[in-house]
């Protein structure tokens, strides 16, 4: 009996040594103290023993079951602590490997305008103000001395939603809404998108985008609004840049004009970006009509004011020298990297 014991002792110790894995060494756990064990099968044949030498060879296989268990759970802590060092060492963070690259978006060109806009004319003390985008004609026409059948509506066709609501053809509509409110003096500029049924080119696309500014108080004249747009036209195109307003007819001005730049690339002589004219058109302005103030509740005896109109895609290609509109609308990454 007592070398049996220590049979089965010295396999499972050899056994154990040679596991490897836990799996391995949970099969030799079974194979030695589970029901169908060596050792238990030992114990199956105490019956045989004399009674007198049960207790010695109890004694015996005890010592032996302690002695496998013992090497049992400290091979199983051994191969736990291999298992998890192998772990580690396979998820290890290699520190000095170069980061990913983190690509941050920046501000759109129209953007950089629009505030750069709106940075010369908040210095002079407007408020910006916004309307909406779905308008009453109204307000889009019918204030802005546009009555229907207007030839002016054919120029400015856009999205109709139904007889009296529309997508807005310019921001002079806000004009109209901010007279309205009966708050006076007025020093607004309105910056916003429009539509129009146009088709996509170089030049045109059915959505873009406007600055309307106007302008109401006691005495005002259209000194004051030369002064306005030729300081707006230093402060974005360079200290030497001059205007020239060339008459013009909107509905809702009287009288209107059209601003023209001197050319910020050749100064005025004549290049590729003025068409060799030496000038180049901004924006569309004029003393808002009595009809426009009257309709909004202002007694044109007692105010006087001036409204223009300004193309943001416009300023941005400027600025930018870009001579095709369709690039600032069809977010390519390479193309908007640039500003
Ligand atoms: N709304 C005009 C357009 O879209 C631009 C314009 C012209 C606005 C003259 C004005 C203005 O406020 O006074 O063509």
């Amino acid at each position: 009996m007592k070398e049996r014991l220590e049979a089965i002792k010295a396999e499972a110790f050899s056994k154990i040594e040679e596991a490897g894995t836990l799996d391995k060494l949970n099969e030799i756990r079974v194979s030695i103290l589970g029901k169908k064990g060596a050792l238990t099968e030992v114990l199956k044949g105490m019956k045989n023993v004399a009674p007198e030498e049960r207790p010695k060879v109890g004694q015996l296989v005890n010592d032996a079951r302690n002695a496998i268990e013992g090497a049992l759970e400290d091979m199983k802590k051994n191969l736990a602590a291999k298992a998890r060092e192998l772990k580690l060492k396979q998820e290890v963070i290699d520190v000095t490997l170069p980061a990913k690259k983190n690509c941050v978006g920046h501000r759109h060109p129209n953007t950089i305008a629009l505030e750069e806009v709106e940075r010369i004319f908040v210095g002079m003390g407007y408020e910006v103000v916004e309307g909406p985008e779905i308008e009453y004609d109204y307000y889009n026409f019918e204030a802005l001395n546009i009555p229907a059948n207007h030839p002016a509506k054919d120029e400015q066709d856009t999205f109709y939603i139904n007889d009296k609501i529309l997508l807005r053809t310019q921001t002079s509509p806000v004009q109209v809404r901010v007279m309205e409110q009966g708050k006076l003096p007025i020093r607004v500029i309105a910056p916003g998108r429009v539509f129009r049924s146009d088709e996509v080119d170089a030049t045109h696309s059915p959505s873009f985008h406007q600055i309307e500014g106007l302008v109401i108080d006691k005495g005002i004249t259209f000194a004051d609004l030369k002064g306005t747009l030729a300081q707006f036209a230093r402060e974005l195109f360079g200290e030497d840049t001059k205007v020239k307003f060339r008459p013009h007819h909107f509905p809702f001005t009287e009288p209107s004009a059209e601003v023209d730049v001197t050319c910020f690339k050749c100064g005025g002589k004549g290049c590729r970006m003025c068409k060799g004219s030496g000038w180049i058109e901004i924006l569309g302005c004029g003393m808002v009509h009595p009809k426009v103030l009257e309709m909004s509740g202002i007694d044109p005896k007692v105010y006087s004011g001036f409204a223009f109109g300004v193309g943001l895609e416009r300023i941005a290609l400027l600025k930018y020298e870009i001579d095709d509109m369709r690039l600032l609308y069809e977010n390519d990454d390479r193309f908007l990297k640039q500003f």
